[in-house]
């Protein structure tokens, strides 16, 4: 057990959450760095038996020693931006490891990523594959490009993260995929490398997957049958964790379904798992401000807020909220809110939770993917801390920032 209690008291791994809180001050998030490299071994043992590469998403934990732990096991990176490009390498995964995915990618991203020569460059649509050979042509090389089809299948998950229909914005529409292949096959600037899918996050059964799968199994065979023979195929992310009382598929039943649905190809498969390798390796331990009651209903003010994890407020996400120190006193109904000025800074609504006082610290769950990397700075709240726990050890990998890093960017006009 990576987060446990240990007489009443929560640990991450071998440390006490209330000895990091006293030294680095709340709110932070803490990684366990075993739970991180189980739930990466996962994938690399599901898919043992095919040539594969798992391409952890970076956009789920962009944090760099989370991202080195990966890299360090061998993990590529799928990366959505120059930025995220920039933290993979920083971190030591190498080019020849990192896929490109996004649906408005500059040229100027472009280019760096044919510069890297990475392994492919997703493309999302007929104009990004004429931009990428042009960049090509004029530097002289050959672009490794997959494209992204989107093979209109319903991932049954939150609408704000499905991304596999056609009226989603994401990938190239089916009907146009196969043309497609065929006109940049003729491009002088393209190496057709693989196709690329992904239908969608925090999927709890694998039958859209096994959709997706088999279409593009039938694709990749036609595409072969007029001699457009493709290495990779990328099957995206998507796999869903356990938030409260979910039971997502196991890495195992996910690569049953590659095997049935693209094994007998024999190509190279690319993971691109983001949530369920960093979201229940992450927490975000935060204090108590006050508590109030108003009518009927109890508050627990909190100093987190939204802008350190939006997930609840942008997507009713649930996330289950422990007492760091647990007293065993007989559970309150109250929402957790933070101090931001809106109502919709809400960790929880309507919980059970155990009474907590001022002072008091809580620990909010599974928040270690799209969490941090999603956080703002609204308010003016200072970006908070990441710790990383090993063992008996933790170490701080990211830290707070001060005001003055947060007004460095900022200039007056002359006329002030
Ligand atoms: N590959 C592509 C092309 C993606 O767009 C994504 C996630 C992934 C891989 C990783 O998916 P995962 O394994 O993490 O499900 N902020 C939202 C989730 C957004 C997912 C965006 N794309 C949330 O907090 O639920």
């Amino acid at each position: 057990m990576c987060f446990h209690y240990h007489n009443g008291e929560l640990y991450a791994e071998g440390v006490d959450l209330k000895k990091i809180a006293r030294e680095v001050g709340t709110p932070f998030y803490c990684y366990s760095s075993e739970k991180l490299t189980r739930n990466f071994e996962a994938y690399r043992r599901a898919l043992a038996d095919f040539h594969s590469t798992v391409c952890y998403s970076v956009k789920a934990n962009t944090n760099l020693a989370v991202v080195s732990t990966l890299a360090r096991l061998g993990g590529g990176a799928d990366v959505v931006s120059a930025g995220e490009m920039y933290v993979a390498m920083k971190a030591g995964i190498p080019a020849d490891k990192i896929v490109f995915s996004g649906v408005g990618k500059t040229a100027a991203e472009l280019e760096a990523a044919i510069k890297n020569q990475i392994l492919q460059i997703n493309a999302e649509s007929a104009a990004e594959v004429e931009t990428i050979n042009q960049i090509a042509l004029r530097l002289g090389v050959k672009a490794n490009v997959a494209l992204r089809v989107n093979p209109d299948v319903d991932a049954l998950t939150h609408v704000k993260i499905t991304t596999g229909k056609k009226e989603n914005k994401f990938g190239v529409d089916w009907d146009d995929a196969h043309r497609l292949y065929r006109e940049a096959a003729n491009m002088e600037g393209i190496r057709l490398a693989g196709i690329a899918v992904h239908i969608g996050s925090q999927l709890l059964d694998v039958e859209p997957f096994r959709l997706a799968f088999t279409k593009i199994a039938g694709m990749v065979r036609e595409l072969e049958a007029e001699g457009i023979v493709l290495d990779n195929i990328d099957l995206g992310g998507g796999l869903g964790i356990n938030y409260n009382v979910e039971l997502p598929p196991t890495c195992a039943a996910y690569a049953d379904v590659v095997r049935e649905t693209l094994g007998d190809l024999h190509k190279h498969i690319i993971a691109e798992p983001g949530r369920s390798v960093v979201g229940n390796a992450g927490i975000l331990v935060t204090e108590v401000i006050c508590t109030k009651k108003m009518g009927s209903k109890n508050f627990i003010v909190v100093d987190a807020g939204f802008n350190d994890l939006v997930r609840p407020a942008m997507y009713d996400a649930w996330h289950t909220i422990l007492p760091v120190s647990k007293k065993g006193v007989a559970p309150l109904i109250a929402d957790v809110v933070g101090p931001i000025c809106e109502s919709g800074d809400v960790f929880a609504k309507d919980r059970i939770i155990e009474p907590v006082q001022a002072g008091r610290l809580l620990a909010i769950m599974c928040a270690g993917a799209y969490g941090a990397s999603m956080s703002s700075v609204y308010n003016f709240r200072p970006l908070v801390p990441e710790v990383m726990v090993r063992g008996e050890e933790y170490a701080v990998v990211r830290k707070r920032t001060s005001y003055e890093e947060m007004l460095s960017g900022h200039a007056l006009p002359q006329w002030l």
